[in-house]
């Protein structure tokens, strides 16, 4: 049996949501939806079985994912960047940027 890839999301506006629903219908082969974290706290209610952080520190540090997807706007590239290579804290994740 294949691994189950844990999926985590960070920023889950437009962009996000939609990755978020693919994992959610289990539209995606062996994967799931394991975490979410928006600066956005309202959006937690959209995701009320999926554990929810509101900032990329806990994100990373007290959920297991393995894969982190990272759906923040254009204008937070840069930040997003860094959202990734350091909120991973090295940890070896795989990070894909949108
Ligand atoms: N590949 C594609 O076809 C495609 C299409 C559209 C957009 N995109 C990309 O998707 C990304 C997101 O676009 P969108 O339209 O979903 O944006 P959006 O504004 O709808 O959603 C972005 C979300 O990120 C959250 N966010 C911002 N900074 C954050 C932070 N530091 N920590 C946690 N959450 C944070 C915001 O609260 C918001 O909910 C953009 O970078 C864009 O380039 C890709």
């Amino acid at each position: 049996m294949e691994k189950l890839i844990r999926y985590g999301i960070i920023g889950i506006g437009g962009m996000g949501a939609n990755h978020a629903n693919l994992l959610l219908q289990n539209k995606i082969n062996n994967a799931c939806l394991a975490s979410v974290c928006d600066m956005n706290k309202s959006f937690a209610n959209n995701f009320a079985d999926i554990p929810f952080y509101s900032n990329v520190s806990d994100f990373f540090n007290k959920e297991k994912i393995d894969v982190a997807i990272i759906a923040t706007p254009h204008r937070k590239k840069k930040s997003g960047n860094d959202l990734g290579t350091k909120g991973s804290g090295g940890s070896g994740k795989c990070i894909n940027y949108m």
